[in-house]
């Protein structure tokens, strides 16, 4: 059975100095933590000295963004390969705030995904999620179908090789009001079969994690941490506070699903 897996997403939110403060105050609460699936995703210039603090821990690395080519004339851009050569092991694409603020479309995020895969050692983080108005309606199951596809389809994916859906309704997203569990199973449901029409359902339960971000917090992660369909969780706000993300890595990575 696979591990689940927690992601702490810092955004763009502590600056240099707060963010290697951070990395160290996790590296301390999780020093005895019993297992391992627990992932900080810092600002790219801090990459390679958080990778430094966090050595010899149990915290992996992420990034927050990457780009599909691995070398050029791309003003301003990171590729794969250098995300591995600065100790990251995971990297999140298409999250709804780089949809929003800088246009990333889903061919871009194709494009990524296909990038990122090319690289052996490197997890794509792929964000999915409706609108507010989207929610409840019979257009949020498609719209789910549709993102899924847009990403994945025409790509192959091997055995050896891992790939995560994060599921963040956008409305919830640092709103506070995060959905209803049930909500959220159903559409990893969703997520699963199309998942499984692309690639088959060996693949699909072996090779992809469904997880859930949005407006978590330890108030709150037991309803999550009870569903069948989900793998883990995307945490934004709630993982700026060590103790609070700690409380929701112990009930979502030590209670079964
Ligand atoms: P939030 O952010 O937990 O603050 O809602 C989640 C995310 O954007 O990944």
């Amino acid at each position: 059975m696979k591990n689940r897996i927690i992601i702490a997403n810092w955004k763009m939110k502590p600056n240099l100095a707060e963010t290697l403060s951070l990395a160290e105050a996790y590296k301390q609460q999780f020093a005895q933590f019993q297992k391992s699936d627990v992932v900080i995703c810092p600002n790219l210039i801090s990459l390679k000295e958080v990778k430094g603090i966090i050595a010899g821990s149990i915290i992996r690395l992420g990034a927050q963004t990457v780009f599909w080519e691995e070398r050029g004339a791309y003003t301003g851009e990171v590729s794969p390969g250098m995300l591995l050569e600065a100790g990251c092991e995971y990297v999140i694409i298409g999250h709804s705030e780089r949809r929003k603020y800088l246009r990333e479309t889903y061919d871009q995020i194709h494009l990524k995904v296909k990038a990122v895969l090319a690289v052996k050692g490197l997890v794509p983080i792929i964000c999915i999620g409706e609108e507010g108005k989207d929610r409840k309606t019979d257009k949020r199951d498609f719209i789910l179908v549709d993102q899924v596809q847009q990403a994945l389809s025409g790509i192959n994916i091997s055995k050896d090789q891992q790939v995560i859906i994060a599921y963040e309704p956008i409305w919830a997203i640092g709103s506070g009001v995060a959905i209803e569990p049930e909500e959220a199973n159903y559409a990893h449901k969703i997520v699963k079969l199309t998942l499984s029409e692309l690639f088959g359902e060996e693949i699909t339960a072996n090779n992809f994690r469904i997880i859930y971000g949005g407006s978590i917090s330890s108030k709150i992660v037991d309803g999550f941490a009870e569903l069948e369909h989900i793998d883990g969780l995307l945490v934004g706000g709630a993982s700026l506070d060590t103790e609070e993300f700690y409380r929701v890595a112990q009930s979502m990575l030590h209670n079964k699903g």
